[in-house]
């Protein structure tokens, strides 16, 4: 059986088959083997509900036929792109967990700036791993921005935002926000480092200019490799998407990223308990990050 890409049709032709057991273990392998997502047994129903609608539009009648398209049809790379869309939960506002990242603030981020100071070594980098549509490193750029004022065009900053998500991460370069990223951002940072413009509010190429972003599959060990070494690892809310496997896994590539003496802060309820034990824990006002040793 040949499938192609080029039988994309607009219309609903026909209702998509259920998804059988077996196929859901198919692909539900295949994605986890590709990105390291892994989709539980209890959570079929999001491959049908997310999957149906790409299976017409392709004018497939079935899961089979959909993986099969994707291990052997010409085009499976740029496919493999959708699924990813498909597969992520991209959730994310600026100065998201206020209550943490006052924390980072005083505990990590401060402390940080002094000793850099002190060693006269103004340079820092910060890598946002699974920054989904850019909201994670924009607020690091503005908390930046408001340490250090004027005294900014000292120093050599960097702020690396990667996402396994091509659309988020054009998302993340536009810097384009609509109102529902700043359900939880202070009223007068708003006004400070965004502008309106057609689509909602930009933000300002001050705080653009200390970021950079780019797609990165965590799972792509030669790829994260090339990332910048990083003083601080941002990877908040993404490894719940993982097992323990993979969560080991790419916390081992943070630990080979970091600077001796880095930080690596996840979400505030996720802990590398089990995961690894390089790390030590910290404790920053109500949530833990954790020290490379
Ligand atoms: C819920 S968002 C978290 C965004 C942000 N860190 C925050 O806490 O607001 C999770 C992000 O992780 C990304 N992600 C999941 N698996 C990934 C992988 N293997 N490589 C890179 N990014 C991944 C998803 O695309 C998604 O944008």
């Amino acid at each position: 059986m040949s499938i192609s890409l080029s039988s994309t049709s607009p219309l609903l032709l026909r209702r998509t088959a259920a998804i059988t057991d077996e196929e859901f273990r198919e692909l539900r392998d295949f994605i986890y083997a590709k990105c390291g997502i892994w989709v539980d047994e209890k959570r079929k129903y999001l491959f049908e509900n997310r999957f149906g609608k790409r299976l017409n539009e392709l004018g497939l009648k079935n899961f089979g036929d959909y993986l099969q398209l994707l291990r052997h049809a010409p085009g499976r790379d740029r496919e493999m792109q959708i699924v990813f869309e498909l597969v992520t939960t991209n959730e994310t506002s600026l100065y998201r967990d206020t209550k943490q990242l006052d924390g980072f603030k005083t505990h990590i981020l401060l402390p940080l700036l002094a000793e850099q100071r002190k060693a006269n070594r103004l340079e820092i980098n910060i890598w946002s791993a699974g920054c989904s549509s850019g909201e994670e490193p924009y607020t690091l750029s503005i908390m930046l921005h408001e340490e250090l004022g004027l005294d900014l065009k000292r120093w050599k900053i960097q702020i690396t935002g990667c996402d396994l998500s091509p659309a988020m991460v054009a998302k993340a370069k536009s810097g384009v926000y609509s109102e529902y990223s700043f359900k939880t951002t202070p009223e007068n940072i708003k006004r400070k480092y965004f502008t309106t413009v057609k689509d909602g509010l930009k933000v300002t190429p001050a705080v653009a200019a200390l970021t950079s972003f780019s797609v990165l599959n965590l799972n792509d060990v030669l790829a994260v490799k090339r990332i910048p070494k990083s003083h601080v690892v941002f990877c908040r809310n993404v490894i719940i998407y993982f097992d323990d496997a993979m969560k080991k896994k790419v916390v081992g590539s943070f630990y080979e990223n970091l600077a001796p003496g880095g930080f690596l802060v996840l979400g505030h309820s996720e802990t590398l308990h089990k995961i690894s034990s390089a790390f030590r824990p910290k404790f920053i006002s109500g949530a833990v990050a954790y020290q490379k040793i």
